[in-house]
């Protein structure tokens, strides 16, 4: 049966109808209290839902959908080590690398636990030796900088979390990542580079990925290409896998291969040595506390009450607007200039992880899954694309997420910021009668003049957000917030019945690149290749003579 003949998804849709023409402005000054009911905090971060277009009826339906979906004993499923990743027959256990407890967990009949804590202690020998010049380069000077090699989750997680908690760098190492098979770019970052203070680091679930295997050759041929002796691969080269073999086969030297298992999701890895990049730049003791962050937020995600459950809050709103206001998008705006990439860290796991259209029997549904998701950092989206949020004919709901400080304070800036996107939460909520707008024109225009332009002017508000602040990103803030959106993530999939952490849709790109490449080299075109993409190679090939 659909969720959608379920009682509360009934009730939802009744109460959307129902709620159609209210607006939050009338509902914010009939209820002084409506802050207060709509925000809750858990692990230093307070979320402020009260400008969402709910009333406590809906958003009593909303845990009641998430409670018919049967999201809690999905949560006891995944944290417990089952299968969930049914298409791939495969645990997900990311929240197993952020455990500091000492409760058993069990794949297959092994308490997973012991390699962790292992793979840490590796994470933890191998970023001290850099740091204090035990691992030096083959002409015995230091490392100082890491090419760090991979994608995806493998480039995402690592490269946005390194970057939002510059604050927080030891200074040791300056690590630079590359992700694009793209060529500009890795011949960009080599060129910099002193091949004896340098060290490759290759980071692939898979170890079949095509760019980072070319980025890394490309790498290798640069190092020897310098006069670097072969032998010295061994200790400037380093890989990070599940596929070990794989990577010892490519030359890597085995005692630096750090290994992955395969219940972590390429999307959901940057907790496993994956994450080694962000301990390389941060150090050891503030990646751990990033991973202890992400471990309070499993805590609350299991623990708290489904009203005060801020991953429930925030799926189950996104569910709201998905099935029930027609919202295609969702936005992510942080406040903060080293948080600028985590829109993008969110696309990738939301996108790849809710971007599905078939139930667990392979059915398709009958409602909206997984929404766009997009953002940039404030105040610069405000100057561009917020036009269309404030404006625009369709609902936009909106993740505002700010520091309350910030490392080196400058109040005068800081407080501007906070003005802004407070000031943006208050804009999108209230919006602009016609009638305001009107009485603002200058007296010289005519009454239809003033009437044309007023319409310009109206702003409708009613424009969902959450405000989403903290005391500071730090790494245990940090670890926390994104554990947040994994676990909202995983609501919403509960709810619209997707397996959120298989990704076969990116499959049939790469057999085709592939199919691609070999028709550049030789000419000779794939049997299934249509006209437009011969075209294309063709116009490549000639390009080349
Ligand atoms: O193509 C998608 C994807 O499989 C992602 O899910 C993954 O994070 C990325 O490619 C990189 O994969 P790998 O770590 O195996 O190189």
């Amino acid at each position: 049966m659909s969720i959608t003949s379920s009682a509360p998804w009934q009730a939802l849709a009744t109460l959307a109808t129902a709620h159609k023409n209210e607006h939050m402005r009338d509902w914010f000054n009939n209820e002084p209290n409506r802050a207060a009911q709509f925000t809750q905090s858990a692990c230093g971060i307070n979320i402020d839902f009260s400008k969402n277009t709910i009333t406590q009826g809906i958003f009593d339906q909303l845990l009641a959908l998430a409670d018919t979906a049967n999201v809690v004993q999905a949560r006891a499923n995944m944290f417990a080590g089952q299968p969930i990743n049914y298409t791939e027959n495969r645990a997900v256990l990311h929240t197993a690398l952020r455990n500091f407890g000492d409760a058993p967990i069990y794949v297959d009949g092994e308490n997973v636990l012991p390699a962790v804590q292992a793979t840490r202690a590796k994470i933890k020998a191998f970023t001290e030796s850099l740091h204090n010049g035990t691992h030096t380069g083959y002409t015995g000077k230091a490392i100082t900088d890491v090419v760090s090699i991979g994608i995806g989750g493998s480039f995402l997680g690592p490269k946005i979390m390194t970057e939002a908690l510059l604050p927080y760098h030891a200074n040791k190492l300056k690590v630079h990542f590359v992700a694009n098979v793209d060529g500009c770019h890795i011949q960009d970052v080599l060129a910099q580079r002193d091949p004896e203070t340098t060290l490759v680091l290759m980071s692939s679930k898979s170890f079949g990925t095509q760019e980072t295997k070319q980025n890394t050759l490309t790498a290798k041929a640069w190092f020897l290409g310098t006069g670097a002796p072969a032998e010295a691969i061994a200790t400037h080269f380093a890989a990070i896998s599940s596929n070990v073999p794989a990577a010892v086969e490519f030359g890597m030297n085995p005692e630096l291969v750090f290994p992955m298992d395969d219940w972590v999701g390429g999307r959901y890895s940057l907790w496993s040595a994956i994450g080694m990049p962000i301990a390389l730049a941060i150090g050891y003791e503030h990646f751990e506390a990033l991973l202890k962050g992400a471990f309070a937020m499993d805590q609350h995600f299991q623990s708290a009450p489904a009203e005060q459950n801020l991953p429930m809050i925030l799926g189950m709103l996104g569910v709201w607007y998905r099935n029930f206001q027609d919202a295609q998008s969702h936005v992510l705006l942080p406040y903060y200039h080293y948080l600028r990439g985590f829109p993008a860290y969110v696309q990738q796991l939301d996108m790849e992880s809710n971007g599905k259209r078939n139930v667990a029997d392979g059915s398709a549904v009958d409602y909206a899954t997984g929404p766009i998701i997009f953002g940039s950092e404030g105040t610069n989206g405000q100057h561009s694309f917020h036009q269309l949020i404030h404006q625009g004919d369709t609902i936009i709901p909106a993740d505002f997420i700010m520091p309350l400080r910030v490392p080196n304070q400058d109040d005068t800036h800081h407080a501007m910021l906070a003005s802004n996107c407070f000031g943006q939460t208050q804009a999108l909520m209230q919006g602009k009668t016609f009638d305001e707008c009107r009485a603002e024109l200058p007296d010289a225009l005519s009454d239809a003049e003033k009437d044309t332009l007023a319409a310009h002017k109206v702003m409708p508000g009613n424009k969902p957000s959450n405000t989403i602040t903290f005391e500071q990103l730090d790494p245990f803030t940090l670890g926390a917030l994104v554990a947040l959106y994994e676990h909202k993530v995983f609501v919403q999939g509960v709810v619209w019945g997707v397996n959120s952490f298989d990704q076969w849709g990116v499959e049939l790109g790469k057999v085709l690149g592939n199919q691609v490449l070999d028709a550049i080299h030789s000419g000779d075109m794939h049997a299934s290749m249509d006209s437009s993409t011969q075209a294309l190679i063709n116009q490549f090939r000639d390009s080349l003579k």
